[in-house]
């Protein structure tokens, strides 16, 4: 559907006749968990009420794979990219760039907040949000609050927190995980009293990052979990997939360079993962707990559960040790599971999604449709569901270091005064995930120059990279609709240039800027050979330098060609490229 301005104007300003018809969200927001290690199998009540009850999305991937940046990619609907908001500390991330960037005036529970919710929310918000700027601004947005704060966040049993931009308070002794519930069951309680106004609250336990305390000085360690799930688990093993520390070396760039896992290591990490599994108990009961309030207090009928997490985790697969911020298929696929009015229960869809579009689709269900941000609402009901799947792609980009968790970080070559190895540096790297019926890779390019795709229908473990020189049989054999790799190369790179660059609708239907006429809607139809001259003519996707920040400077060519422009040159001979990054509008 193309929306006209006027349009746009109703839509956007439909009212609500009844506020009773608006929907509640409770948002359970976990931290570091996988999904492709098998995690949600062994949460038994989140089987129990959320996946047995609504649908699991089960391609749905975060587009940063580090807390902050990705957290602020949901909450706002927006690209890192285009919030710039990259790191986990200022000047390139964390609270303070948050704040910066006009954030906290223009977010997610600021637009709730103006459609007549009351919105909550505890746990953690984002890195560098600390006992010293907790309320420097104090956070925008929220009816109630109680934020774990920086520098003992990953501290399992010394919280420090604000309540509503108070004075923080110490929790020393106390499990985290179970801090929050109890602040969330008090918050739904709070909620529940106000039948004229629907709520969002949102629900964000440490689990299961892993245990990191930062003052007086760095100590890395596995989770911690809460005394009564420590018998739990004993046998359990990170499962032994393909790529699961590897005989050969993979990935590129520092990746690649990883030594094989001792037995010490490998010990250390199966230990690493089941006290994840046991942290994530503490989660599963509170999975229960909100079901079983919002049903008792007669809400549950008109409330959406969202459970997800910031981004995924490897350990072990690779050779890596326990950590996140790779584009590999661990680091960035993860859980979303939707309960709610109109969700089919019991039910997997296989929508593409990103957590870019969360945002979107809650603003949708509160009411006001909001096309200009990043992503689109993702189909929830058994009929939007039903319809034949369009979205094909994810953007995933990534700006600085790669951080080793876990007792050994032992990666990397970066070193920072007072902090030792920090892990590795050159980690910068714009990627494409495409996934379709017939086809489904993963193409990034790296600040390195370094370049990796996988064929994940034959190669679903990420182990040989088609730009590999031993891989170059399987280049060879390698065919979508009967073109070859390096005619899909063409066409991906750019696709890819267009998306680094997304804003809105360009970020939803990337083929757009490439054929404005709309006549190329997938890579399928990108691949007709009347168009090989003018993808291999495309420049391509690169870096200039490795920079742990968004540099534009640095990011290589700003601009693709456009069929249309390239088929027919302006008189005057001169070709202007289409500037599409940030002039692009519903109007135009
Ligand atoms: C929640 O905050 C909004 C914005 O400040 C305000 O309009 C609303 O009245 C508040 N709700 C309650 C119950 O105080
Ligand atoms: C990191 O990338 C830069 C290029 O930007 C290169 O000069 C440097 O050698 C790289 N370091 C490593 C360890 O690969
Ligand atoms: C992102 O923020 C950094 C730090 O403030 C700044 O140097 C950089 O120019 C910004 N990037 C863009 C594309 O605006």
């Amino acid at each position: 559907m193309k929306l006209t301005a006027l349009s746009w104007t109703i839509l956007a300003s439909a009212p609500w006749t009844s506020a009773s018809k608006q929907p509640n969200f409770v948002f359970i927001l976990t931290d570091d968990q996988d999904y492709e290690m098998k995690s949600l199998d062994y949460m038994p009540l989140l089987q129990k009420y959320l996946i047995n009850e609504g649908t699991s999305y089960e391609r749905h991937y975060c587009t940063v794979a580090i807390c902050c940046p990705s957290r602020v990619n949901l909450w706002t609907g927006q690209a890192a990219h285009n919030t710039n908001v990259t790191d986990l500390h200022p000047p390139y991330g964390g609270y303070p760039k948050f704040v910066e960037r006009g954030y906290n005036e223009n977010w997610l529970p600021v637009w709730l907040q103006q459609l007549g919710y009351n919105t909550y929310y505890t746990g953690k918000l984002f890195n560098a949000h600390t006992v010293n700027n907790y309320d420097d601004p104090p956070v925008n947005g929220f009816n109630g609050s109680d934020f774990l704060l920086d520098p003992y966040t990953y501290e399992y049993f010394n919280a420090y927190m604000t309540r509503n931009g108070a004075e923080p308070v110490s929790y020393k002794g106390e499990y985290s995980p179970d801090v929050i519930a109890n602040k969330a069951y008090g918050f739904l309680d709070d909620a529940s009293k106000d039948p004229d106004r629907p709520f969002f609250i949102g629900i964000a336990p440490i689990a299961p990052h892993s245990n990191m305390r930062s003052v007086p000085t760095l100590k890395r360690d596995t989770p911690f979990y809460a005394e009564r799930h420590a018998h739990l688990f004993k046998e359990e093993k990170i499962p032994r997939t393909k790529n699961f520390n590897p005989k050969e070396p993979s990935g590129v760039g520092w990746v690649k360079n990883l030594p094989v896992l001792s037995d010490t290591l490998i010990e250390y990490h199966d230990e690493f993962y089941r006290a994840r599994l046991r942290a994530l108990q503490s989660v599963d009961e509170i999975v229960e707990e909100v079901v079983k309030r919002l049903e008792s207090n007669g809400l549950l009928h008109n409330t959406y559960i969202i459970y997800t997490s910031d981004n995924g985790y490897h350990i072990s697969q690779h050779r890596l040790p326990p950590g996140k911020e790779c584009p590999f298929e661990e680091d960035i696929h993860i859980p979303l599971i939707v309960r709610g009015p109109g969700v089919p229960a019991g039910h997997t869809a296989h929508v593409v999604s990103s957590h870019t579009d969360l945002t979107p689709t809650i603003l949708n269900l509160a009411g006001k449709a909001r096309p200009d941000l990043d992503g689109s609402a993702i189909p929830l009901t058994e009929k939007a569901l039903a319809k034949p799947d369009s979205g094909e792609h994810v953007n995933v980009e990534f700006w600085g270091r790669a951080i080793p968790e876990g007792k050994y970080g032992w990666i990397g070559d970066d070193f920072l005064p007072g902090f030792g190895r920090v892990g590795a540096r050159n980690n910068t790297y714009k990627a494409l995930r495409l996934s379709a019926a017939d086809y489904s890779f993963l193409y990034t390019v790296w600040c390195t120059g370094d370049k990796e795709f996988y064929d994940m229908k034959r190669d679903p473990d990420q182990l040989h990279n088609l730009f590999d020189d031993q891989s170059i049989h399987l280049a060879e054999d390698f065919t979508i609709a009967g073109r070859s790799f390096s005619q899909v190369h063409d066409r991906i790179d750019s696709l890819l240039l267009v998306l680094k660059l997304c804003k809105g609708k360009t970020c939803h239907s990337p083929w757009s800027v490439l054929h404005p006429d709309d006549a190329v809607r997938s890579l399928k139809d990108a691949l007709r050979p009347k168009f090989d001259e003018f993808y291999k003519e495309q420049p391509k996707v690169s870096f200039s330098s490795c920079q742990l920040g968004y540099l534009k400077d640095e990011e290589g060519p700003q601009h693709a060609k456009v069929w249309e422009t390239v088929q027919h040159p302006r008189p005057g001979g001169k070709q202007v490229p289409f500037q599409y990054e940030g002039h692009w509008s519903w109007w135009t």
